[in-house]
């Protein structure tokens, strides 16, 4: 063929936004380390991926190769496991599309190798992963040898429109492709460590045969800082071995340019290095002239902080009037916190672990309990003017004038705080709690009538009605996907390969939502507001 590429193999990962940064460089560099001879290549979307980002990524990585991302429109099979997050996860089937390669070995960006598993590429299989520690008959989608074609893609774009997943995500769509067809690789290809369960011995055992350590779940090496890599379990020993690699790529970068931001830099790095490599805080002696500068960024998502919109009790923010005479960044926040403001702004992994600590410390001792609004005069205003219209209506017409002059003297004696519970006075109409109303019966002890309608609870079987239910949605999705054929030849398509990367984000509208017939713990308003939550979080990459 004229491509010359063709037949290539690489190492691929992708990265859907900045936040999966460091995994991808440190994923990158550890193949590198163990002297890799394939090419290394990443996914990237270009709507969450920065090009600072991609400055970086360029550094490691052969090929930056843009996808369209692929949404989960209708995520419910995500809440099952809690990660709001994944909803992107389907971007993943884009490997099947890159045809230049005849053969890729995918590694999820949060992944580290401890050596290069360059035989995966000559395995016989289309398709081989490694079994997943939840439930080892489903392979994990972290790690995976593949032969990209295009059957294969058009297929499970085919099944990303109509949300087949069973969670959701990459993982359960892959795992109902390739069901009886994949080979299934050592679990030291992709070994999952888990801060909860860890097969120790089995650990121990086969430690020296590890190939790759995988960090799944939404904790990552990077996110809870180098420190937490100090602990002696397996799993600390792992995240240890995450951290070794970053240190050995960006450890001293990190270092010379905090102290070049001073013009100061043998000091600033003499004393970095004596204060212990291991230790992520910056603190060092007062007085020292770079600490008060801002040192040059190192990492892109450093220059995009957004700022802080919450304000604590003890915090004076800018609503007050001496807010405005302070200048800098780090002023602004000084209050009660002066341990954040000595340091000089460090790179995220660190900073994530330096919070936590100061929060354990000072800020808990002198905490008393109060609301920050209660002193914006507006609010209290607000407030006051609510609560003397109810009081009024509540009371009725006559003596209302009295009644609010009464009022007003009152306010003037009392400060008023918005979290204050009204006394009795404040509030005669404050409801007392109602007495109990035997079940069955109105409030005089008259036995109600019988509803009509509803079965009995021995006629209700909720195993039968939900067995019914799941039988309703297979016949449901057999429809589909009896239907869905001319999908995969071309029908759904929108020839992905003709639009510009940018612009590409291929909703995957699910018709069915595969849900098992089992009932899910927790109730559905308790899913929705975690699912509010997880979306309101930093909108985090892939896992
Ligand atoms: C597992 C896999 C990950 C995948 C996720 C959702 O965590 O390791 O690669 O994205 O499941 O399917
Ligand atoms: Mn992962």
């Amino acid at each position: 063929m004229a491509d010359p590429s063709w037949g290539e193999h690489a190492y691929a990962t992708l990265l859907l936004n900045d936040a999966y940064l460091p995994g991808a460089l440190v994923l990158a560099h550890s193949l590198r380390d163990a002297g890799t001879t394939k090419k290394l290549a990443v996914l990237v979307t270009l709507d969450g991926v920065t090009a600072d980002a991609i400055v970086q990524l360029k550094t490691v990585y052969d090929y930056v190769l843009p996808v369209p991302r692929i949404r989960n429109d209708k995520p419910a099979n995500l809440y099952l496991m809690n990660r709001a997050d994944l909803h992107s996860a389907f971007t993943k089937i884009n490997l099947w599309k890159q045809t230049q390669f005849s053969r890729i070995v995918y590694i999820d960006a949060d992944v580290v190798a401890y050596r290069a598993p360059d035989e995966l590429f000559d395995l016989p299989h289309a398709f081989a992963a490694s079994p997943d520690i939840g439930w080892p008959d489903l392979f994990n989608t972290g790690v995976m040898a593949l032969t990209p074609n295009n059957g294969d893609y058009h297929a499970m774009v085919a099944m990303t429109e109509r949300g087949i997943s069973f969670d959701g995500a990459d993982q359960g769509l892959l795992n109902i492709y390739f069901k009886n067809n994949f080979h299934r690789l050592p679990f030291t290809y992709n070994v999952t460590p888990s801060a909860h369960y860890q097969y120790l011995p089995a650990y121990r055992h086969f430690q020296s045969s590890i190939n790759m350590v995988h960090f799944i779940g939404p904790d990552k090496p990077w996110k809870a800082g180098r420190n937490a890599s100090y602990g002696s379990s397996a799993y600390d020993e792992m995240v240890g071995r995450w951290w070794a690699v970053y240190d050995r790529h960006y450890r001293e970068k990190e270092i010379s340019q905090l102290a070049n931001g001073s013009g100061n830099y043998n000091q600033a790095y003499e004393s970095q290095k004596n204060a212990s490599l291991a230790d992520t805080k910056f603190d060092t002696p007062a007085g020292q002239g770079w600490q008060n500068q801002t040192p040059r960024q190192i990492f892109p998502w450093e220059a995009n902080q957004p700022k802080a919109t919450r304000s604590f009790y003890g915090d004076e923010p800018e609503l007050q009037p001496q807010g405005a005479s302070r200048s800098g960044p780090t002023a602004a926040k000084s209050t009660g916190r002066s341990s954040v403001t000595k340091s000089p702004p460090k790179s995220p992994v660190s900073r994530t672990s330096d919070n936590k600590s100061e929060a354990g410390t000072a800020s808990w001792t002198t905490y008393s309990r109060g609301n920050a609004w209660d002193d914006v005069p507006g609010i209290s205003k607000y407030a006051d003017a609510v609560e003397k219209r109810h009081r009024s209506s509540s009371r009725g017409k006559e003596g209302e004038n009295d009644e609010d002059e009464e009022d007003e003297q009152e306010e003037s004696r009392r400060p008023f705080k918005v979290t204050d519970f009204p006394s009795e006075k404040e509030r005669p109409s404050l409801p007392v709690t109602p007495a109990p109303v035997p079940r069955g019966r109105d409030a005089t002890g008259k036995a109600l009538p019988a509803a009509e309608g509803v079965p009995s609870q021995a006629e209700w079987d909720p195993t039968a009605q939900l067995e019914k239910l799941a039988q309703q949605q297979s016949a449901m999705l057999l429809r589909k996907l009896g239907g869905g054929k001319e999908g995969v030849s071309g029908g759904t398509n929108q020839d992905v390969s003709t639009q510009s990367a940018e612009s590409q984000t291929r909703i995957a509208q699910s018709a069915p939502v595969v849900l098992s017939p089992r009932p899910v713990k927790g109730t559905a308003a308790a899913a929705t507001r975690s699912l509010e939550r997880k979306m309101n979080e930093e909108e985090a990459g892939k896992s």
